[in-house]
């Protein structure tokens, strides 16, 4: 079963570094979440994906767990956030965990345990071969620094060894089967530290890397997928209303095999995120459609989303973004006017969107030195901008002992800045969600279809439930006719657009929503 709660959710990302800092110490905490979930309330994000916040060296953010039952403790306590889980159910916001199944950080004790020589209960927790000069074929691994004799597999980063979930090809005999003890073992202890959370007030899980778990399961990733249905039996059995979404990006795998319940609808694996608002690397310009006159076609999109939205359409749902820790900024190519059509076009498309903290008013991506692994990451990770007070209110701490360095350019958005101006992408974003939450038409269920998406044709059309929507991101005003428009109203938009006998017009950069009269 799917929880009820997820038809009408926007979730809000929070990467807890950089979004409040109560103690000036200059680094976000667990207290700066819970001071500003009336914020986010009026944001209109009723659910929270917080990046890992456990004990951590972090080298990888904190993807790198050294103690998956301890939150770090530059975050707070547990308490901290048991507390943080009763705050936003008061307001009627759930709270979804950062769950690092693929790895850990090389100083989690099961690892210290397991690069001991003596064989003891933890020698089979992460993937080794069995020789000091034994590589791990077509895979990153690591040799010769450990008292055992092998190597060990890493999953991401030199500091964060691949837990053992077996193998499905097994052409080594190092290497263990799915069904082994040791690789039972380890989904059970991730098992364990997913109701240790549920236990204690959290809604479920953001699942990072959750295609990596089964080794040489490339074609179809069945054998992690079984994983991940195994887990989902234990939710739909004792956590009916937790919730996992998956950083998968193929709805088939994570939703239809594997049992998430949300899958992100990422831009790897070459899929058709980036034609919508990241298209830069192609040959001549700016292809994303969302830029104004790109000439962007929606087809692009269209052609790889409709198939695992078909797919998936009953099973789950596709999750979109506006973008998130790893990924650039859209404001990196968008514009204040482009970003509100594509905000528009997120939040009324089929399932469960989720905004990254920031996004909402438009931060830019900084051009920063790399922080904790980031890289280039690392410029999308910056200190939320609240006010034009010292650090942009995000810290009292001297401003070259914060985390990150704010936005110091003199028109930074802040939230203080546009939270009274009713043209600033805050206040659309905010009308967006509002409208989400009061027409069911735009929410997570309501069936999706094109109505017309021509080639570099403007406006695209398509309906959700009853409804239909259009949006031109191009500077030219357009006039489209359709049997469909026949007798409808407009009830949002961006832009003023009207419909008289069956004939829509639209300004240029336009959206708006049209009901049934
Ligand atoms: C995921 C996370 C990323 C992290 C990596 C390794 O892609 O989103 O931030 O570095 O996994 O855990
Ligand atoms: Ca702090």
């Amino acid at each position: 079963m799917t929880p009820e709660w997820l038809k009408d959710t926007v979730f809000y990302e929070i990467y807890p570094q950089s979004f409040l800092d109560t103690n000036a110490d200059g680094i976000g905490d667990l207290e700066g979440i819970i001071r500003r979930l009336d914020y986010i309330k009026d944001l209109g994000c009723n659910a929270l994906w917080i990046n890992p916040c456990f004990e951590s060296p972090f080298m990888d953010a904190g993807y790198d767990v050294s103690d998956y039952k301890k939150v770090a403790e530059r975050y707070g306590t547990n308490d901290d956030l048991i507390r943080l889980f009763r705050e936003a159910h008061a307001r009627g916001i759930r709270v979804l965990l950062d769950l690092v199944p693929g790895h850990t950080s090389d100083r989690h004790p099961w690892f210290t345990e397991s690069c001991k020589a003596e064989p003891n209960e933890y020698s089979g927790r992460y993937v080794w071969t069995d020789g000091a000069f034994k590589g791990i074929g077509g895979h990153p691994y690591i040799s010769g620094m450990k008292e055992r004799a092998g190597a060990y597999m890493l999953n991401f980063f030199a500091s964060q060894p691949a837990l053992n979930y077996g193998w499905l090809d097994r052409t080594e005999s190092w290497m263990s089967a799915t069904d082994s003890p040791e690789a039972l073992s380890t989904r059970e202890a991730m098992k364990d530290v997913m109701r240790f959370w549920l236990d204690r007030g959290c809604d479920g899980f953001r699942v990072d890397m959750a295609d990596s778990l089964v080794k040489n399961d490339d074609a179809d990733k069945h054998a992690t997928a079984a994983i991940w249905r195994d887990v989902r039996n234990m939710l739909d059995s004792d956590y009916p209303e937790a919730a996992l979404v998956s950083e998968w990006s193929s709805p088939f795998q994570a939703i239809c095999l594997g049992g998430f319940h949300m899958d992100f609808y990422l831009d790897h694996h070459g899929n058709g995120y980036n034609t919508l608002l990241r298209d830069w690397e192609t040959e001549g310009g700016d292809h994303s459609y969302f830029k104004k006159d790109s000439g962007g076609d929606i087809g692009r999109f269209l052609s790889d989303y409709l198939p695992k939205y078909e797919a998936s359409r009953g099973l789950g749902y596709i999750s979109m973004f506006t973008c998130n820790h790893d990924t650039p900024r859209p404001s990196y190519s968008l514009s204040t006017d482009e970003l509100k059509l594509a905000y528009a076009f997120i939040l009324t498309m089929p399932g469960v969107p989720f905004i990254y903290y920031g996004d909402e008013i438009g931060m830019r991506y900084l051009d920063v030195p790399t922080k904790e692994g980031g890289y280039q990451r690392t410029g999308s990770r910056t200190p939320m901008q609240w006010d034009n007070s010292i650090n942009h209110g995000f810290s009292e701490a001297t401003p070259d002992d914060i985390y990150l360095p704010t936005d110091n350019s003199e028109n930074a958005p802040t939230v203080e800045a546009q939270s009274g101006d009713p043209g600033s992408l805050l206040s659309e974003t905010r009308r967006l969600t509002a409208l989400r939450h009061s027409l069911e038409d735009l929410q997570a269920d309501a069936p999706f279809s094109v109505i017309s998406a021509e080639n570099c044709g403007y406006p695209f059309l398509y309906s959700r439930g009853s409804l239909i929507v259009a949006v031109n991101p191009s500077s030219s005003d357009v006039r489209v006719q359709s049997v469909e428009l026949a007798g409808r109203k407009i009830v949002y938009s961006i832009r003023s657009c009207s419909v008289e006998d069956g004939v829509l017009s639209m300004p240029g950069q336009s959206f708006a929503v049209i009901s049934v009269t």
